[in-house]
């Protein structure tokens, strides 16, 4: 278990389907086994397109959460709350509002992509252009080294790194830096002192990345190092600084290979989707009334499976021996469609089971899941807190 924090989040859009199953919920739950992981559901975030609408997000939330806890996030591994429960995040983002400048929120570009995109809403508010610094308050609150995302959040991911470089930059400045720093180091024992100089020396002259990372490790595991010390000597490693806020890599998330059920992207707005909790007729019938190459007007017309999203189900779902009797039989019309479908209907079938199984269980004791956010809200914060300290301390609102 590495002690590196992973971070992320995702807008209430309600019940899940098998796109965000395959795409992304898949990927956290691997991680969580690896990593230390917070996962929330960010309802500030769906107020900044969907401010007009509020009344659904209550009930989006608590479907997303109950399917993310269905398709196997542990709450015994990870962290799982809301974001609007965690009060700091707003106050980290005014925090940062104050170095943050306009052009950088501006060149963002899913500010204007979505603006040009979702023209039935005005989205010429203050909220949306901060929604990259609100993002970014999600992830720096809790020092995350990780965040696993899509490709259509990296630019978000560099922007909150920018902020972070900024933060420490202005903020990380104290007199003495290099005293302290060699004070603290001290701190961990000669033995481990002399190894850190080691690793620094290596990083700072041979660009050693492995180094690095055995620095950072290293800092890690020191226990009895104070917050204010760790930041030095994480600061003094790479830099000239405190580093009070970290840096976050991009933990990319391959892109889900599973299509909708018309071949585009599955998404609730192209009705195309199969949601983790739809009963197993539904799923049968729409698997059944997929379309399917256009030139299989009649069974005895050849069909080629690469013009046919039923074929990419059977990439994600089939095994060779599959994959090869639907190759052979659609070019041959030596099957039918309703025939090829089958092998997919019942491998989404047996993944679903178990996952409709427990979701029905939480479904039938909603207390069950507002424990275990409570709990989730709660750890989340006393993090989020321990950050806060350090920050406002940095930016001098520590009054006594
Ligand atoms: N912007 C993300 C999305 O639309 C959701 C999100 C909000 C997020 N805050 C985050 C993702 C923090 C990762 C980390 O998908
Ligand atoms: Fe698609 Fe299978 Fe029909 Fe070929 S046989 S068109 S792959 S459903």
């Amino acid at each position: 278990m590495y002690e590196e924090r992973i971070v992320s989040g995702m807008r209430p859009t309600g019940a899940l389907h098998l796109g965000h199953y395959h795409g992304a919920i898949k990927n956290w739950a691997r991680l969580q086994a690896e990593y230390p992981c917070y996962f929330f559901v960010a309802d500030w975030h769906a107020l900044t397109t969907h401010y007009e609408t509020p009344e659904v997000i209550e009930q989006n939330v608590w479907d997303m959460v109950v399917d993310w806890l269905a398709a196997g996030i542990d709450p015994a591994q990870s962290v799982l709350f809301i974001q609007s429960r965690v009060p700091e995040h707003a106050e980290l983002h005014t925090l940062l509002s104050m170095i943050t400048p306009l052009g950088w929120l501006e060149r963002v570009p899913t500010y204007k992509d979505q603006q040009e995109k979702l023209t039935d809403r005005d989205l010429s508010t203050y909220g949306f252009l901060g929604y990259p610094l609100l993002q970014a308050a999600d992830v720096l609150i809790y020092r995350a080294r990780y965040v696993p995302v899509g490709e259509d959040q990296v630019p978000h991911i560099e922007f909150m790194r920018e902020i972070a470089r900024r933060f420490n930059h202005v903020y990380g400045k104290e007199l003495g830096f290099e005293d302290k720093a060699k004070a603290a180091a001290k701190k961990m024992g000669s033995k481990k002192a002399k190894l850190y100089a080691e690793l620094r020396t290596r990083y700072q002259e041979q660009g050693d990345a492995n180094a690095l990372e055995s620095a950072r490790a290293l800092l890690e595991e020191q226990q009895n190092l104070s917050a204010g010390d760790k930041e030095r000597l994480f600061g003094y490693l790479e830099g000239g600084g405190r580093m009070i806020l970290v840096e976050p890599d991009v933990l990319l998330t391959a892109a889900s290979k599973l299509p909708g059920l018309d071949g585009q992207k599955m998404s609730k707005s192209y009705n195309n989707t199969v949601a983790l909790r739809d009963d197993p007729e539904t799923v049968k019938k729409k698997i059944r009334t997929m379309p399917t190459d256009p030139a299989r007007v009649k069974r005895t017309d050849p069909g080629n499976p690469e013009k046919c999203p039923v074929w990419e189900f059977h990439q994600v779902y089939s095994d060779d021996k599959t994959r090869d009797w639907v190759q052979q039989g659609c070019r041959s019309a030596g099957i039918g469609c309703l025939e090829c479908k089958q092998p997919v209907i019942d491998a989404v079938l047996a993944e679903l089971a178990p996952i409709r199984e427990r979701a029905q269980r939480y479904m039938d004791d909603p207390t069950l899941v507002k424990n275990i956010v409570a709990d989730g809200c709660e750890k989340a914060r006393e993090l989020a807190q321990e950050t806060m300290r350090e920050v406002r301390d940095a930016m001098g609102l520590t009054y006594s």
